[in-house]
């Protein structure tokens, strides 16, 4: 791990840029690719009965199509990371592009049941590098002082993404007549849900086309003067550049590419700084964040809702995760992110322990007694909303800020792997569990709610207001 102690220091973190619009605009465009990570992880949701009815496949093998996306999404995570260091963070943000458009047109059009799951292979192989790679970026553009508020654009575009899908399926559900496999252009409704991604996509091919290099990566490849220009457009020019740069520069000092073996180190295989990343990205999945957005119909049911109306409810949800994740933006860069999540660990933590309590009871005609059905939830908004003020941001904040310099790009990749196979882990464990004890189920949730404290406490170090230079 490269030491920082003795780097020149210029104030980065109080810098207060001129540009603020300019860099605000910079963090959105590379946010796009949040949007469609939300977007494309959720939109499948709404054509799963279509291909099956289409196909003629059971629910083993469906869900083997749908997860099959985040087998891709974990090595498009684990490889974009050498990509972006090796080619830049523009190109790789390029290279997504191309591909979940061409994912889109590819899902939309299959010519048989494998070609579809090898699309959204490509689809999740896009979303994996998105993941990586907007965090990434917008941690290396941002002035210290806003890097958190700036970094959750990450997540808001998540949240966004995940919201304007079910919106746009239950608009073309309802155009074809209330039928997945209803005639839309010419088209069946499920694959114009599919097909529409093209649109988002190439937007972000586009807004990638408009934004400036990663100054840090700039200086890796040795382009001194148009990282300085960077530099001064996103911090200001109040900031005296040749320190930044000095200062930078000194923490790469090391200067060959980062590879996986830099990663390694500590006696534990990873080093402990890769390790913690893991350890976030983990938590904020065994909490069975997914298992809300995914299977919120088992939810709705069991307290009486037609099967019919959950996209109303479903929408409830995402709006409530859109409300937690702007509390979360404002208050990232005041509180810190380990306030933020130890908070939100405590209230998940609960709501989590309520719903295993409701779920303790006996289901009637697949319904819970209706002090329990209103419990169970109230319970699961309040945890959906705890997560997105705490977890849903600081996670993807802290992967793209906490690493040095030097394997930032690398251990993000790995951390975000992590996180897609645990996402893979829960989603697909889900049914199972259900089917065992779903009050069980929501224990061992509550149970990863309640680790996720200590592990907070006894690892995660504080990152607000830091410049990237000063991580390790
Ligand atoms: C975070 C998680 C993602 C989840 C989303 C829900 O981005 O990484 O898995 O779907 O939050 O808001």
């Amino acid at each position: 791990m490269t030491s920082t102690t003795q780097a020149p220091q210029s104030g980065a973190g109080t810098a207060h840029p001129e540009h603020l619009g300019h860099v605000i605009f910079i963090a959105a465009a590379a946010a796009m690719g949040g949007f469609l990570f939300g977007y494309d992880s959720s939109v499948i949701n709404g054509a799963v009965e279509a291909i099956r009815d289409r196909y003629d496949i059971g629910s083993a093998a469906l869900a083997q199509v749908i997860a099959i996306a985040l087998i891709g999404c974990a090595i498009g995570a684990a490889t974009a990371g050498r990509i972006a260091d090796r080619i830049g963070r523009i190109r790789c943000m390029q290279i997504a592009a191309v591909l979940f458009t061409i994912s889109a047109v590819g899902s939309a059009l299959p010519f048989a049941l494998w070609d579809l799951a090898f699309w959204r292979i490509v689809g999740g192989f896009a979303i994996g590098m998105a993941s990586v790679i907007g965090p990434a970026y917008i941690a290396e553009v941002a002035p210290p002082a806003y890097r958190g508020r700036l970094g959750s654009f990450q997540q808001a575009a998540i949240v966004v993404g995940i919201a304007i899908s079910q919106l746009v399926n239950w608009g073309l559900l309802n155009a074809a007549g209330g039928d997945q496999r209803g005639k839309l252009m010419g088209l069946e409704a499920w694959q114009v849900m599919l097909g529409v991604m093209v649109v988002p996509a190439v937007l972000y091919g586009l807004l990638s086309l408009a934004i400036p290099e990663s100054p840090r990566f700039l200086l890796s490849v040795g382009k001194r003067e148009r990282a300085k220009e960077i530099l001064a457009e996103v911090e200001g020019k109040g900031t005296d550049l040749d320190a930044r740069v000095a200062e930078i520069e000194h923490a790469m000092r090391s200067e060959h590419k980062s590879s996986f073996k830099d990663l390694l180190g500590g006696g534990f295989f990873f080093k402990p700084i890769v390790w913690v990343g893991i350890g976030l990205s983990v938590f904020q999945q065994f909490v069975g964040i997914n298992v809300a957005f995914y299977y919120s119909s088992t939810l709705w049911q069991s307290v009486g809702v037609d099967p019919t109306d959950s996209f109303f409810y479903s929408f409830t949800t995402s709006i409530i995760n859109i409300v937690g994740t702007v509390i979360a933006m404002i208050f990232v860069d005041r509180i810190g992110r380990r306030p933020l999540a130890l908070i939100g660990s405590v209230g998940m933590a609960v709501g989590l322990a309520l719903e295993a309590w409701a779920f303790s009871y006996h289901l009637v005609d697949g319904k819970l007694p209706s002090t329990q059905g209103w419990v169970a939830l109230v319970a699961a908004h309040v945890f959906v909303l705890f997560f997105a003020l705490s977890w849903g941001v600081v996670v993807w904040v802290m992967l793209g800020e906490m690493f040095p310099n030097r394997i930032r790009a690398a251990a993000l990749g790995v951390a975000a792997a992590a996180q897609w196979v645990a996402n893979w882990a829960i989603t697909a464990s889900f049914p199972s569990l259900a089917d065992w004890n779903l009050s069980g189920t929501y224990v061992i949730y509550t149970v990863f709610a309640a680790l996720s404290i200590p592990f907070v406490l006894k690892f995660v170090k504080e990152t607000k207001g830091k410049s990237l230079e000063e991580m390790g």
